[in-house]
């Protein structure tokens, strides 16, 4: 099972096993990780879901749909250049090692 690293604002890093086929958002809700809310449950129509993927990790990733693009203008904290809505980022054995850190707030 492909293993996904989650980094808290505050540095604080945890490891989970997530299935193939779920996505890195319900991989952080499922394992209780603190910072990523889910609130529309996946539709890339709330933004709380907004992560930080890490640099290394980024051509690991599917391209951004057009819906993520416009979605992650509104997540609470700024948008950077590594942003991705977790909800959009499907769990495949090629995201093994994945590490995305958690902005400050959701919302
Ligand atoms: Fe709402 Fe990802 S859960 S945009």
């Amino acid at each position: 099972m492909p293993k996904i690293t989650y980094v808290s604002a505050d540095q604080i890093e945890q490891t989970f096993d997530v299935s193939v086929g779920a996505t890195v958002m319900r991989g952080a809700l499922s394992n209780d990780v603190d910072g990523i809310v889910g609130q529309c449950g996946g539709y890339a129509q709330c933004a709380s879901c907004h992560v930080y993927v890490a640099p290394d990790d980024l051509d690991k990733l599917e391209p951004m749909q057009p819906d993520e693009n416009d979605m992650l203008d509104f997540a609470a904290c700024s948008r950077e250049s590594n942003s991705r809505l977790s909800c959009q980022l499907k769990v495949t054995e090629a995201l093994d090692g994945l590490t995305v850190r958690l902005p400050e707030r959701q919302g």
